[in-house]
């Protein structure tokens, strides 16, 4: 699974400009919208192509950004250099990220959590939670079981091009319960949350998402 996944997200990565697309979830947008971010550290796990670290980093957040997607790394890197920014991607897997604690203001870990086996998600919440300094902002969302995704075997998934199921739904490990993701995280302050099903036209051919998106400050 671990291999098909990160030969998928390859192939993708390596197709349009931004294979998720540019935008942001809304709920992150306005929550930075009017922060200060210069000199504020940020960590991004599972960046993918990096879409949440250039906007910190556009706004002068030092960003330490991780997927073990080599393609996704290396079009971060393309975009991050040219005005420069300050981004520092690797090629990683979160397995082996060793998390500084109290090293983050912010972490972003955007439909990621979802992607990781039940030993490695519950080390990586658990390393979230530490990771952050005092008063730091966590950002998260996750797939839930309202997605249409949820219940589809991956290989199934992947074979039929499932009606309505997302094309990369065959790299899910998870689809978390309704409330799960604020309970996992209930050693920090709700800033912001949401669950609901939304459709997706930013990639692969139209379907739906269960999401549940997070925001989270440390006390
Ligand atoms: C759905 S994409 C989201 C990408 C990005 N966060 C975004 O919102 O555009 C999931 C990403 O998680 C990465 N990923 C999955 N498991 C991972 C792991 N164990 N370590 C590092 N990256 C991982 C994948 O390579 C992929 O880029």
């Amino acid at each position: 699974m671990k291999d098909r996944s990160i030969e998928k997200f390859n192939t993708v990565y390596g197709t349009k400009a931004c294979y998720y697309g540019y935008d942001l979830r809304k709920e992150f947008t306005d929550y930075f919208a009017d922060k200060a971010l210069e000199n504020k550290t940020a960590l991004d796990l599972g960046c993918g192509e990096g879409r949440y670290s250039l906007f910190l980093a556009q706004r002068g957040c030092r960003v330490h950004a991780v997927d073990r997607s080599a393609a996704g790394i290396a079009k971060l890197k393309k975009m991050a250099a040219a005005p420069p920014l300050p981004i520092d991607a690797a090629v990683m897997d979160i397995a082996d990220f060793e998390f500084k604690p109290g090293g983050y203001d912010i972490i972003v870990a955007a439909t990621v959590l979802d992607h990781l086996d039940q030993d490695l998600r519950q080390r990586t919440i658990s390393n979230i939670i530490s990771a952050l300094k005092p008063s730091g902002i966590l950002y998260t969302n996750v797939f839930t079981v309202s997605d249409p995704g949820f219940g589809v075997k991956m290989a199934a998934a992947a074979q039929k091009n499932r009606e309505n199921v997302s094309d990369t739904a065959e790299c899910m490990e998870y689809y978390f319960a309704e409330n799960e993701l604020k309970q996992v995280f209930s050693d920090l302050a709700v800033l912001y949350y949401y669950e609901g099903t939304e459709p997706d036209t930013s990639h692969g051919r139209p379907h739906d998402h269960g999401w549940a998106c997070l925001l989270a400050q440390k006390a």
